[in-house]
């Protein structure tokens, strides 16, 4: 196995065991982007549009709901994470989704097929990003639109760094906020870069505040255990685990003020077009 498929089967291995809690309150932020997202790309009647990383379905379900005929396709690797999205299709009533197994990378459909692709905080889990954006206008046709969106830098603080501070104090890791994954993305010039390098035109970014006010610090412990920031807690044991939330939690109650403390979701939407 090559380091990249390894990275690979890592990440579809932590969304297997995310996907029971994934649609949890404190996640909000993902339909609430997906919302969002839907809004922007404002899908035309008849139009083939693809969900790259789909997860459970927020945005295949965001846009369907806005759709007139035609389909959308939702494609994610964790198997997992397709079986919570099949239901929230079934519970939704809707009938123009597909969902398929496919890694985002290697997507197995003809060139110049889709009307739209739509990938929500998914490009910066790929270890290649410029070779997925090239793989995902191949499958877009001329004149094809394409709407990403990634967390800007800030997302999250004070928190993360809280976090980060007892990963080192705890377990001596050297994770800083600055090497979380998003964090490729969150230079709007180097997005900018990686879709003009794929061949994307009329490149543009937006940065919306999708946060929220948390009523409990539990409401935190959420937002870490059912994300990707799970993955530096799974070599804890449980007793260390529950040290590592008890300590991480104090710290984090200092930030709450009147009983309330904000959750930071500065979102970066990115919309571009496949020249005709
Ligand atoms: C943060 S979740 C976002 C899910 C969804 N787009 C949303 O906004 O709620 C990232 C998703 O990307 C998927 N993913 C990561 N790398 C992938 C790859 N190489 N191929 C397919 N899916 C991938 C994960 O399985 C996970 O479901």
């Amino acid at each position: 196995m090559t380091a990249n498929n390894t990275q690979q089967a890592t990440v579809a291995q932590l969304f297997d065991q995310l996907a029971d809690s994934y649609d949890c309150a404190a996640l909000r932020f993902f339909p609430f982007t997906a919302d969002q997202l839907a809004r922007r790309l404002a899908p035309q009647p008849g139009e083939k549009i693809l969900d790259v990383a789909t997860g459970t379905g927020a945005v295949a379900v965001a846009v369907a709901q806005r759709l007139q005929g035609g389909r959308v396709i939702g494609v994610d690797f964790s198997e997992r994470m397709l079986d919570r999205a099949y239901a929230n299709v079934r519970r939704m009533a809707l009938h123009n989704i597909d969902l398929h197994p496919m890694d985002a990378t290697a997507l197995e459909f003809r060139a110049d097929y889709f009307d739209a692709l739509t990938c929500s905080f998914g490009l910066f889990f790929l270890s290649d990003m410029s070779a997925a954006l090239r793989e995902w206008r191949r499958v877009l046709r001329p004149g094809g639109r394409i709407l990403l969106t990634s967390f800007a830098a800030s997302a999250f603080q004070p928190l993360v760094q809280l976090y980060c501070d007892q990963l080192a104090a705890q377990c001596g890791s050297q994770l800083a906020v600055a090497d979380l994954p998003w964090q490729r993305l969150a230079d709007t010039d180097v997005f900018r870069e990686l879709l003009a390098d794929a061949g994307f035109e009329t490149i543009e970014f937006a940065e919306q505040q999708l946060g929220f006010h948390m009523q409990a610090t539990p409401e935190w412990w959420d937002v870490l255990w059912n994300t990707g920031f799970r993955g530096p807690l799974l070599g804890l044991e449980a007793g260390q685990l529950e040290l590592f939330r008890q300590q991480h939690l104090a710290r984090v109650a200092e930030e709450f003020r009147d009983g309330t403390c904000w959750l930071d979701v500065p979102v970066i939407f990115a919309s571009a077009r496949v020249s005709t």
